[in-house]
């Protein structure tokens, strides 16, 4: 018989241990509710680490998934197709002006921003090829981006280190001035640290890291696999970041993954016309990057947000979820801090909270912890209010009985 026991049990003979699992086979998803191999329902506060930005199994996504299968997948990019056109273009004028290169991650796209970024650095008889990143940031599992990521744990056991990457403490920015050498290309940067605890900047670092990019021709880069795609409420996590005239803080590159596909693999790199031009033919590429099928859906979850108006559905319930826990006092004398944009929240708990995803899962609710014991929610943010405030009087109610 089919049950979570069982799957788990097949499961646990075949598959590779790198995931910490948790006890419970998801089979079936609608909306924000998500369903197990024994028949118990959950509100999804996580979406699958940001992925099911429209939720599970959404109507438009469906057929326009079925649409183009029926139609075209794949015949590789050495042809011209028309999805990709239409999502790139639609970049072009939710974010910068500039050109689009698709794969199928978070992680392959920041690696194809930092090639590009050595590519200007090494052009014009220059010899650039060191890239600053933060620390607490996370951009990815491929070895350079191992490199880049700013937490030591994940490079455990994979020495050497791929060269030419260094992180220094976000937020700092003489400390990230004075790391900037002749050797310099890049900057990378997440607009939030996502794995590093829901972190955001002091209000004028990114202005003065922009500037700092200006003044010494490096290339700025905004990982924004987390925060792309309307999850902080507005379309870009940088669309959040001002300069003292409250212009926009634009980056030169910008990475998306996870919302952008839906839940499909899908990773974009944006870059301003100029960069991207360095890109020529054989530079660089990804076989399966940008198939048609992938390509139908994402132009459909950035029509549906449009359509639906989900950004201010993002920015409102975020505030709502926000006060709603800053309204509970029981579950207040165990936070230190609440933070984040839009349904991108961090609740920083006073202590590690032991077995807290265990325990929202026995309540029907999914959470996510990070950075010891920042509790994270990103839920859908298409997820209704009902829904919405289910999930928390479940989750607040794990919150107070730590
Ligand atoms: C900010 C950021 N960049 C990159 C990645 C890597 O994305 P992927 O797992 O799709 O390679 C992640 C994954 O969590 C991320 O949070």
């Amino acid at each position: 018989m089919l049950n979570n026991q069982s799957v788990i049990e097949s499961g646990k003979k075949v598959l590779i241990g790198n995931y910490g699992r948790l006890p419970v086979a998801m089979v079936r998803g609608s909306g924000s509710r998500l369903w197990d191999a024994d028949g118990r329902q959950y509100i999804d506060l996580f979406a699958g680490f940001g992925g099911a930005i429209l939720g599970h199994c959404h109507p438009a996504l469906i057929q326009a998934a079925a649409q183009q299968a029926a139609t075209l997948w794949h015949v590789g990019n050495t042809f011209w197709t028309l999805p990709q056109i239409d999502v790139a273009d639609r970049l072009g004028r939710l974010a910068f002006a500039g050109q689009t290169f698709f794969c199928q991650s978070g992680g392959e796209a920041n690696e194809a921003a930092c090639k590009l970024a050595r590519l200007r650095g090494q052009s014009n008889g220059q010899n650039r090829y060191k890239i600053i990143s933060l620390q607490k940031s996370f951009h990815g599992r491929t070895l350079a981006m191992l490199a880049a990521t700013g937490n030591a744990k994940y490079r455990e056991g994979f020495k050497p280190d791929v060269a030419g990457f260094v992180q220094v403490d976000g937020g700092d920015f003489d400390v990230l001035a004075a790391a900037v050498d002749a050797d310099t290309c890049g900057i990378l940067m997440e607009p939030i640290q996502g794995e590093g605890g829901v972190n955001l900047y002091p209000a004028d670092y990114p202005a003065r890291v922009r500037k700092l990019c200006n003044e010494k021709g490096l290339t700025l880069i905004f990982d924004e696999v987390w925060t792309g795609c309307g999850r902080t409420g507005k379309w870009f996590g940088h669309q959040h970041l001002t300069d003292s005239e409250r212009k926009v803080v634009l980056p030169d590159i910008m990475t998306l993954g996870k919302a952008v596909g839906g839940g499909l693999p899908v990773g974009i790199m944006h870059a301003r016309p100029e960069l991207a031009a360095l890109l020529t033919p054989g530079k660089h590429g990804s076989t399966l990057g940008a198939n048609c099928i992938c390509m139908a859906v994402t132009k459909a979850i950035l029509e549906v947000i449009e359509r639906d108006g989900l950004l201010a559905n993002a920015r409102l319930l975020g505030e709502h979820a926000v006060a709603r826990i800053r309204d509970d006092a029981p579950a207040m004398a165990k936070i230190s801090d609440i933070r984040g944009k839009g349904l991108f929240i961090g609740i920083e708990m006073k202590e590690a909270p032991k077995q807290l995803v265990e325990k929202g899962l026995a309540q029907g609710v999914v959470v996510n912890v990070t950075a010891d014991k920042v509790v994270r929610l990103a839920p859908p943010i298409n997820i209704t209010k009902a829904d919405l405030d289910e999930g928390l009087s479940r989750l607040i109610g794990v919150i107070r009985s730590l």
